[in-house]
C-alpha cells in the first residue's frame, strides 16, 4: 500500500498522490423485480466503483486493458494497422516508465479492473498517456472520472501545458477530451507505416 507522496526511485516505486483510492457512484440504476405483490417495481440501486492509484511496480495489472484498447486502435486505424499490430504492452510501458512522473488509476468493479488511466509529467510536460474502459461500463462516468483525477494530479505537479494524443481512426473520442477543456494544438501526419507516430519529441503515441 503506497500512501504518501515520494519522488520515483531506481525501483521504479511511483510519485503518487496521497489519494490511494476513491469510491464513485456510477451514472444509471439497476431494474428489480419485486414479486411478492406481483407487482413490477423498479428499485433505483446506486451502484459504486473503487478507484485506485496504482505504482509503476503494479502496471502489470492493466496488461489485458492495454491491449484492449491496442485491439480498439487496430481496428479503427486506417493507414497504421501494421504499428498496432506489432505493438506491445512491454514496449509502451517501457517508454512511459521511463518519464519523471508516473501514476495509474484503475477503476475496480468487485475486484475486476474495468478502466484505466495512466498519466506521466516530463519536464514541464504533463500528459494523459492512456485511457481505456470496458465497453460494458462505458456511458457511466467511468472515464470522466478516471481523467478528473489525472488531470487533479497533473494540475498538482505544476506542469506548463497538458497533453493527449488521439491515434488515427479514433477521433471519436475528440469531443470527450473536449469537455475537459482540450484543444487540438497540432496536428501530425506521417508516412512511415510501420513506427511510431513522432511528434512530441519522438515520444510515442497514445496508446
Ligand atoms: C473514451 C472512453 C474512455 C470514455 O469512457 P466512458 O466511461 O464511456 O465515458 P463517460 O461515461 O465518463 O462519459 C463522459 C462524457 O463523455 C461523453 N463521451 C464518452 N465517450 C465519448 C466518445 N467516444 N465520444 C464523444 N463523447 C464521449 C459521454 O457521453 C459523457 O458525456 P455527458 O457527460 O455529456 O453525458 C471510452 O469510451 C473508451 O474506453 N473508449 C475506447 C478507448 C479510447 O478511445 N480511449 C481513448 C484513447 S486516447
Amino acid at each position: 500500500m503506497i500512501d504518501t507522496e515520494r519522488p520515483a526511485t531506481a525501483d521504479n516505486t511511483a510519485y503518487l498522490t496521497p489519494l490511494r483510492s476513491a469510491q464513485i457512484p456510477l451514472r444509471g440504476t439497476s431494474d428489480t423485480l419485486n414479486r411478492r405483490k406481483n407487482k413490477r417495481c423498479i428499485i433505483l440501486i446506486e451502484r459504486t466503483m473503487e478507484i485506485e492509484a496504482i505504482s509503476r511496480g503494479e502496471i502489470n495489472s492493466i496488461k489485458i486493458l492495454w491491449e484492449n484498447l491496442n485491439d480498439h486502435h487496430l481496428s479503427k486505424s486506417m493507414y497504421f494497422k501494421d504499428h498496432f499490430s506489432k505493438f506491445t504492452f512491454e514496449k509502451r510501458m517501457e517508454a512511459l516508465v521511463k518519464r519523471d512522473r508516473f501514476i495509474a488509476y484503475v477503476a475496480q468493479d468487485s475486484c475486476d479492473s474495468v478502466g484505466y488511466c495512466i498519466a506521466t509529467v516530463d519536464g514541464s510536460i504533463g500528459e494523459i498517456d492512456s485511457l481505456f474502459v470496458k465497453g460494458a461500463y462505458r456511458g457511466q462516468g467511468v472515464g470522466e472520472k478516471l481523467v478528473t483525477l489525472a488531470l487533479k494530479w497533473l494540475e498538482e505537479q505544476d506542469c506548463e501545458t497538458i497533453r493527449v494524443s488521439i491515434a488515427e481512426g479514433n477521433e471519436q473520442v475528440l469531443d470527450f477530451y473536449r469537455k475537459f477543456g482540450f484543444a487540438e494544438r497540432l496536428i501530425v501526419m506521417q508516412k512511415t507505416h510501420n513506427i511510431a507516430v513522432a511528434g512530441n519529441g519522438g515520444k510515442a503515441c497514445c496508446p
